[in-house]
Order: structure tokens, then sequence, then C-alpha cells
């Protein structure tokens, strides 16, 4: 297994093969010409796997999960070495029923310390992935999760202390969904027509490996869809049901299908919208999820190309036959609860500090064991979060624990695509965003944070604590 130290030197060498950095002429001679990316569109997308409980009782679903290393074929020819929930690629899939209880014992079989957070969860402390409360290599931790909230696409993560941009960037991900009757009842496509997609961005060296080094983005060319690099999907000429997730450490998609076709919104990261939002452009950035009912019917042969406006085509769904399609998409899915009466008010600043180069908010870097925010449970609050990054450092927002709405953006209202539930917000250089949450909970420690992860683990993050 590489450590970190020595990826970076051999990511050093890859760009410098003639300073030598140590190797012999003999070695240089006999490293391989670069590997390549297989041809656009010929390798089939996966769908990450349903995790299967080890137990069940009436109230509770029991699962075990190990994080270790594992390989994957990206290149033709190379396996490229990567972490994996269970040696999976993007992890497993945990699918959740809104009131029953999820109980995860999960191993760490890697070198170094890792935590598990259930992002968009509305989680006790103790299971929320803390930064400081980790597994050490070989020991296993039991995370509880009470699914206390409505039907949603999460997804977990690793969030140790400085080391989660690293340990999700090599690809300690997954889905995580929670499902209700309220939803089912929809009449939304499900089962085999409604497909988790996780996009991100990656980079690597001649070799075939990974390549990590904090602030890459310009080198992070590769999207992996799902993890693979621009698969295609065959689907059937109806309705499908797609949940698109961020797992990019910094890098924002801005997708079209087609020529500019029309999808239709219907969910954002805390679950379903009032209503169903027709658009021809979904935004999404690091840690958010949308979701989007698209309608091949009548497409019956064709290729639909999902692009990313700067990277290019990231998945081609092949359109078969025609098949019966019972789905619909209502006119109204969720109603939004009228907002509560806000008991408090705060600002939070997130930016570079000109002085040091240091990514800080509200002036300070992240500390576990400073209280930067003291929250009485049950308190409805705004927070007006600005990136005072105003020239060209984007941010974002991620609260741990709860679901808000935005109140405007930049003294706008929102726009539909983020007027529902969301536990991620995107800021611009210079944005501000009025966000409402009300902090239920049980009392304990939790983060919030920048989620492009590159900048959360250099700091950019504080704490919050419930109390009563
Ligand atoms: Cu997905 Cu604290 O993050
Ligand atoms: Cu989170
Ligand atoms: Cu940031």
């Amino acid at each position: 297994m590489p450590t970190r130290r020595t990826v970076m030197k051999a990511g050093g060498a890859a760009l410098l093969p003639a300073a030598g950095y140590g190797v012999s002429a003999a070695a240089r001679a006999a490293t391989p010409a670069a590997v390549e990316l297989p041809e656009p569109f010929s390798v089939r997308m996966p769908i990450p796997r349903t995790l299967t409980p080890v137990a069940r009782t009436a109230t509770t679903d029991f699962y075990e999960m190990t994080a270790r290393t594992t390989t994957i074929s990206v290149f033709q020819g190379t396996t490229t070495e990567v972490y994996g929930y269970n040696g999976e690629f993007p992890g497993p899939t945990i699918r959740a029923r809104a009131g029953r209880r999820v109980v995860i014992a999960q191993t760490n079989q890697l070198t170094m310390d890792t935590a598990v957070h259930l992002h968009g969860g509305h989680v006790p402390p103790a299971s929320d992935g803390f930064p400081l409360d980790v597994i050490a290599p070989g020991a296993t931790r039991t995370y509880e999760y009470p699914n206390r909230q409505q039907a949603t696409t999460l997804w977990y993560h690793d969030h140790a202390h400085h080391m989660e941009s690293e340990h999700v960037y090599r690809g300690l991900h997954g889905f995580y969904l929670i499902e209700d009757p309220r939803e089912e009842a929809l009449g939304l496509p499900s089962g085999a027509f409604d497909l988790p997609i996780m996009l991100r961005d990656a980079r690597f060296a001649e070799d075939g490996s990974l390549h990590f080094e904090p602030e890459d983005f310009q080198n992070r060319t590769t999207i992996l869809t799902n993890g693979r690099p621009q698969p295609y999907f065959p689907v059937a000429a109806r309705r499908y049901r797609l949940r698109l997730v961020n797992g990019s450490n910094l890098r924002s998609f801005v997708l079209r299908l087609g020529d500019g076709e029309e999808m239709t919104q219907i969910a954002t990261d805390g679950g379903l919208l009032g209503a169903p939002v027709p658009t021809r452009e979904v935004r999404i950035s690091p840690g958010e999820r949308v979701e989007v009912v698209v309608d091949f019917t009548g497409r019956s042969g064709s290729q639909v190309v999902l692009a990313d406006e700067h990277a290019g085509a990231v998945l081609r769904f092949d359109v078969g036959r025609a098949v019966y399609d019972a789905s619909r998409v209502p006119p109204v899915l969720r109603p939004l609860p009228a907002l509560a009466t806000p008991d408090v008010e705060r600002k939070m600043s997130l930016g570079i500090d000109p002085q040091d180069f240091t990514f800080k908010i509200n002036g300070k870097s992240f500390d576990p064991n400073r209280v930067d925010t003291t929250i009485r449970r049950g308190t409805t609050e705004v927070w007006e979060v600005t990136n005072s990054d105003a020239f060209t450092i984007p941010h974002n927002f991620h609260l741990h624990l709860v679901q808000f709405r935005i109140l405007s953006r930049n003294g706008q209202p929102p726009a539909p695509s983020e007027a529902g539930w969301k536990d991620t917000v995107p800021l611009g250089p210079g944005e501000t965003v009025r966000l409402q949450a009300t902090f239920h909970g049980p009392p304990g420690r939790y983060v919030y944070h920048c989620h492009l992860i590159d900048h959360s683990s250099h700091a950019m993050m504080a704490t919050m604590e419930l109390t009563d």
C-alpha cells in the first residue's frame, strides 16, 4: 500500500521525468508508457450493489462493512489501487426505511485512522463521524442511524481529522438511501428504473495509479461515473429516476442531457421538492445531491449523453425498446412546511486568510477541541453565510445533523432548484446565502464546514454543540 509520502513522490517523479528523483536510469527506462483510458462509452456503468443486512430485528437492520484497499480497472491492461468499503468502489448501497434503525459495524483494515460520516443524516453525535472519533487501524466502531427523517438520497464517506479529503478521493464513499411509503405512493420510477449515480473527478499518474495532492483541481481531469470513465448504460424507452451525487473534492458539475433536453428535478439534498421543477441544466457542487426524472419515451435506438459543461461527456444512455411504463411525476410531490419563526441569527464567513493563506471560518482555523457555536436544542436559527473570497475561490457550506431551507441568495429568493431541503449550499465568490434550520437532536458536538473537502481537511471547518 503506498503511503501518502510514496504517492506524493511518485507523482512528483511523473512531473519531473528528467530530474531522476532518486530513480536509476535503468528503472526510468523500464517505466511503462502512460496507460490509456478505454474508448469513450465502451464500459458499462456499474450500479453499486445493495448491501444485505447480517441480521434483522423488529426495529433494526444490522450491517457490517470493512474499509480496505482494493483494485479497479480504469485503464486498459492495468489495475489501479483504491480504497473501498467492502472493497467496492463506490461502496455498497445501504437502503434504509424511514423510522427503522440501521446499525453498521465499521471495521478499518487500512493503515491509518478512518471515521464514517452519514452525510445529510439526522444522527446522534457518537455516530456522526466527528473528526476525532476515529476508528484505529484494525479496530471496529459501531454506528447507529435512527433514520427519523423523510425519504432522501444520502451518502456516507470518510471524515477522519485532516484526512477526509485524501480518503474520500481514494474511494471511501457510498450511497445511503432512505425510503418511505409516502414517497413510494407517488409512483415515481422505481426499482431497476431508479439509478444512483455518483460523479467525481480524479487524476491518474502515467502508470495508472490514482494520484492525490491537495488543491490539485486542474489536474483531476478524468471523471468517474460510479467508478468508471465515460461509461454507457442501457435503458429502456421510458422514464428513469437519477439520483445524482457529486463526490468530487473540489469540482462542481453543470450537467446537460442530450441537446439540452428537459429533465424534471424532483429532489434536493434532504428529499423531495414541493413540486417538480423542469430544467435543462443541473448544477451540483461537492457533497450535494440532485434528483431528476428523465424520459426516454420515443427515443428507442438513440444515444443520449449526459455531459458536464467543462469536462464533457460523463455518461451515455443507450436507449433500447419501449416498455410499459406506469410511473409518473405527480404535480405535487411533498409540500414544504411553513417556516418557523427564528429565535437566533448568526453570521458565518468563509475565506482564505490574506496573512497566511489558510482556509478559515469566521477568522478561525478548525480546532476540534474548541466549541465555536453553542445551540440550544430545538432552536430555530438563521445563518447568513458569506464567501468572503470575493474574486476567484468558490466554497460551499455544509451543516451536519439538520436539513435547512434557503431563505435568500444575494438578497434574492432562492431558485426553485434549491428551494427544498438542503444540507449543502454552493457559495460562489462573494456570494451570501441566508439559511434557516431548526436544531432538533440529541445534545453533543457536530461540525459544519466547506464541502470542497480539500478546504475542510485544511481547517475550513468549525464545531457546534447542542445543549439543553
Ligand atoms: Cu459530507 Cu462533514 O460531510
Ligand atoms: Cu455531512
Ligand atoms: Cu472552501
